[in-house]
């Protein structure tokens, strides 16, 4: 196999930063080599076929992205990626890997629906690719596939307390399916919002005539996060079931997942680079002259972005630092203006539910970087390491080590990165959520299994490079 040497860079590791170069040995990371090695590997190194020179730049393992949404089935519409078009734009950014949702929906088998996932992503990823499943109904069946599908590699479960009608699950159908994810060493992934209460306050609203974009957001107050998270951890505590909570917004919720962290229960939390940035206030100023007030649409996500005045961001940020957030992911679901976040104009709660972003967090995130509120250690640890371990990647993905795959991203610290701009982005959407933003950072070079897919600003990858992972259990079982 060819060997490849990524020269002179500084390696950022979770736990560390080195000078070293990276040997890639075919799809294989084979060594790092610190200046002055004479091991064998620096004999290879001398006669390696390609050398990539990373003088100056930080050399990290690829990001992992462990909640997208690809062609999901969503408010009468399909998100508007492809397994194909989204790993294309993942791996623009820097990810190498995702791990996608597949959905039962309910009243269909749970192998019907992983199945038809599985037809969708197959021979079309440019990028690794494992799923979770989502179940929208738990029944004797469901739960007996549970257990079928963590010998398939599909060892994590999500399970919705919103949208009643749709894929909502009922306490009693969550407790079940977290007894047998305590069982067979599974994780619980919840949509933590009470469902239910929304639907009574979504309803108020429509009926005042609060119908534009902003009222998603008014009508999904924090409370309705945070009861739903703290009842998520009361029925994990109840089963012993371990807990990952996604896409969280609230700053109360975190406060609840943290305070039960600190009595030393095994749950996890999740927030998106959305949640960082982006709030309630400016959805309600965001005005276009294509589309006056309902240019909001494009951040109606659920949970909703948060207000600033309350101080949700900055509480998020910290809760990256003191750990009690473990990992940023996406939730890439991106919807066009046009056809599909317009099925909502004069109706809010017809607007399909989802940002895109699968190609940004590397460079959002580095921003907490520069503007010194994470260390580019923890960067790579959120990006990279931990949603690697958490859903049983540990070893493969998210390290530079030897043995581990070969995906690699070069990444220059004094470059910049307009995000947005006029369509500049290779998601598959008329719009960007991220339009305007300019940061410091700058994805050079990405490798995913040894072969290069990005470099000077050219895409050298095809779909079907990109393999089904066969997922192990979390690391973070216990
Ligand atoms: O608004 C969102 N988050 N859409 C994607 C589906 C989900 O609940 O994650
Ligand atoms: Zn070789
Ligand atoms: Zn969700
Ligand atoms: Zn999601």
């Amino acid at each position: 196999m060819p060997h490849t040497l990524i020269r002179g860079g500084t390696v950022v590791g979770p736990t560390g930063s080195t000078l070293a170069d990276v040997l890639v040995d075919g799809e294989q990371v084979a060594a790092l080599l610190r200046p002055g090695d004479t091991s064998l590997g620096a004999d290879l190194a001398a006669t390696a076929e390609r050398v990539i020179d990373a003088t100056g730049k930080y050399v990290i393992p690829g990001a992992v992205d462990c909640h997208t949404h690809m062609e999901l089935p969503f408010g009468g519409t399909n998100a508007s990626d492809t397994f194909e078009t989204g790993t294309r734009a993942a791996a623009w950014g820097g990810t190498t890997t995702i791990v996608d949702f597949a959905v039962q929906r309910t009243g269909e088998r749970v192998q019907d629906g992983l199945a038809a996932w599985h037809a969708k992503a197959d021979g079309r990823c440019a990028i690794d690719y494992g799923f979770h499943q989502i179940l929208g109904g738990v029944d004797d069946d469901s739960l007996k596939a549970m257990d079928e599908l963590v010998t398939e590699g599909i060892t994590s479960f999500k399970l919705f307390m919103a949208y009643p009608g749709v894929f909502y699950s009922d306490d009693g159908q969550i407790l079940r399916a977290m007894q047998k994810a305590r069982d067979n060493g599974s994780v619980i992934m919840m949509h933590a919002e009470n469902g239910i209460a929304i639907d009574v306050l979504v309803r108020e609203a429509l009926d005042r005539g609060d119908t534009a974009p902003y009222f998603h957001g008014t009508s999904r107050p924090w409370e309705t996060e945070e009861e739903a998270t703290h009842r998520a951890i009361m029925l994990a505590r109840l089963t012993g079931a371990p807990l990952y909570v996604v896409h969280m917004s609230a700053k109360q919720a975190v406060a609840t997942l943290a305070q039960a962290r600190d009595e030393g229960w095994n749950v996890f939390g999740e927030t998106c680079p959305q949640y960082l940035y982006l709030s309630l206030e400016e959805q309600l100023a965001a005005r276009s002259e294509e589309w006056g007030d309902f240019e909001g649409a494009k951040w109606v996500c659920s949970t909703p972005l948060r207000s600033r005045a309350e101080g949700h961001q900055d509480e998020l940020w910290r809760y990256l630092r003191t750990g009690d957030l473990s990992v940023v992911s996406t939730d890439h679901c991106p919807f066009c203006m046009k056809e599909q976040k317009e099925l909502g104009r004069g109706d809010f709660s017809k607007i399909p539910n989802g940002i895109g972003g699968v190609e940004h967090r590397l460079d959002l995130l580095y921003q907490g970087v520069v503007d010194g509120r994470i260390t580019r250690e923890r960067w790579v640890e959120l990006c990279c390491t931990t949603p690697a371990r958490m859903f049983g990647l540990d070893g493969r993905k998210g390290v530079l080590a030897p043995g581990a795959d070969a995906d690699v991203v070069v990444y220059d610290p004094a470059g910049r990165t307009s995000i947005g701009y006029g369509k500049t982005h290779h998601m598959n959407m008329d719009h960007s959520a991220w339009e305007g933003f300019e940061v410091a950072g700058h994805v050079d070079v990405v490798m995913s299994r040894g072969r290069v897919v990005v470099e000077d600003g050219m895409y050298h990858g095809s779909p079907g490079h990109g393999r089904f992972l066969r997922r192990g259990l979390s690391a973070y079982l216990r």
